[in-house]
């Protein structure tokens, strides 16, 4: 390599329908089960990168929305520039890295599944590496497992797999078959304490993570189907147990990990009572945090949103559909 190459990919974020929670490999990142997500079209990453073989760089440069990153996340991209390199099988040359979510970073969306696709798509088409998209699930997997879903757009599930290859995504369902929403209800925007890494490798440590586990086959069918078919209220019924359980599992691990707050809990009554009483058809999910995310149909999606605002806790709603997978773009960062 003697020339300066440098690409820029967008990636939405993804919500998981059925959680991937718990590693069964954690230097592959292999997951203990298969998971279920949306790709969210309106909450995305965009990140370009420049291989710097000749030029000035004497290490990696990275920048999170306009501000230099140093510390942890600077080591997790540098380790995953190591893996792209390693994938080209040249000597690694230091990198110029810039990121931008259009979401706000402090918001508790998690922006590593957009982060490391995005970094994946762009850091491999910079060094002029071609690698299919199950090849760059594979890749973005390494740096954040919920990132191998975000390299497909709609509705995607991750195959658990048993090796490198074998664990990655493939989409389900195209972004417009159905045009669910992801109202997410910001509860915290701060970063949390036990950052999902952390919490993966403590799932086993739960009582009840075996029992979530020998329940998946049936939920990931129920999820695929009801996904083929549009059925919101068997969608619904089933992410909300998955949610609760992996909550479940989270809670019993030792250490325990208590992502909820008081307004978490306010939310899933309040979805709960809206159905009840004035037939809204909403369902919760909620992630490693203490966000609930909200998902119906935009018919109902004004409706639940104005509920949703005065709800006391809720600081903010941002709102998304299903959208593209991810890809390369001509505008760069810098
Ligand atoms: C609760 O993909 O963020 O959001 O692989 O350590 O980066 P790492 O974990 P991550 O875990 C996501 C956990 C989850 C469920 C999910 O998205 O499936």
């Amino acid at each position: 390599m003697t020339t300066t190459a440098k690409a820029t990919a967008r990636a939405g974020s993804n919500i998981a329908f059925i959680k991937y929670w718990g590693v069964a490999d954690a230097s592959l990142n292999l997951p203990l089960n298969n998971s279920i997500s949306m790709t969210l079209g309106d909450l995305y990453t965009t990140t370009t990168v420049e291989w710097d073989p000749d030029g000035p760089l004497k290490a990696d440069i990275l920048h999170i929305d306009g501000a230099a990153a140093a510390g942890s996340k600077a080591e997790r991209v540098s380790r995953h520039l190591d893996r792209v390199a390693r994938l080209a099988g040249i000597d690694r040359p230091p990198a110029r890295v810039a990121s931008r979510n259009n979401f706000p970073m402090a918001s508790g969306i998690a922006s590593s599944a957009s982060a490391f696709a995005a970094l994946s798509v762009a850091a491999a088409a910079a060094l002029g590496l071609h690698l299919d998209a199950s090849a760059l699930s594979a890749l973005a997997r390494k740096g954040s497992g919920s990132a191998s879903r975000s390299l497909f757009g709609g509705y995607v599930e991750w195959e658990r797999g048993c090796d490198d290859a074998s664990s990655i995504a493939h989409p389900l369902q195209p972004a417009d078959h159905w045009a669910l929403i992801d109202l997410v209800a910001v509860v915290s925007t701060a970063e949390k304490t036990v950052s999902s890494a952390s919490g993966h490798t403590l799932a086993h440590t739960s009582p009840l993570n075996t029992a979530r586990i020998a329940s998946l086959d049936r939920a990931l069918d129920q999820v695929r189907s009801a996904l083929a078919t549009r059925n919101l209220a068997e969608l619904g019924t089933t992410i909300e147990q998955d949610a609760l359980a992996m909550h479940a599992v989270m809670m019993t691990s030792t250490p325990s990990l208590l992502y909820w707050q008081p307004a978490t809990l306010a939310i899933l009554q309040a979805v709960r009572r809206w159905r009840a009483t004035e037939g809204l058809s909403v369902y919760f999910t909620i992630d490693a945090g203490p966000n609930g995310h909200l998902i119906c149909e935009p018919a109902v999606a004004t409706a639940v949103s104005s509920r949703l605002q005065q709800l006391d806790g809720v600081q903010a709603v941002l709102s998304s559909g299903p959208g593209a997978g991810a890809t390369l773009i001509q505008e760069a960062l810098f």
